[in-house]
């Protein structure tokens, strides 16, 4: 189905940019110019990419034996 007529962005390509990395609106832009010309297609766009790295990405698990060079401030 087409998401971004003006550019003819299909959920297919959407998906398969999330497969490849893609996880933000500003990515789709600039990787396959969803939302470059008119811009109503844009709230659809990124419902599409939110449900993609839903379906496709699986949250990271952090064991407690992983170390971390991270810093967590704790408010
Ligand atoms: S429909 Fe996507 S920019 Fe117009």
């Amino acid at each position: 189905m087409y998401v971004c007529l003006c550019k003819g962005v299909t959920d297919s390509q959407i998906e398969q940019a999330v497969r490849n990395g893609c996880r933000s609106v500003r990515e789709l832009k600039k990787n396959l110019a969803v939302g470059s010309q008119c811009g109503r297609c844009t709230s659809h766009a990124r419902d599409v990419l939110h449900e993609s790295i839903h379906a496709h990405c699986r949250p990271i698990e952090i064991r407690p034996s992983d170390s971390l060079d991270i810093e967590v401030c704790y408010t």
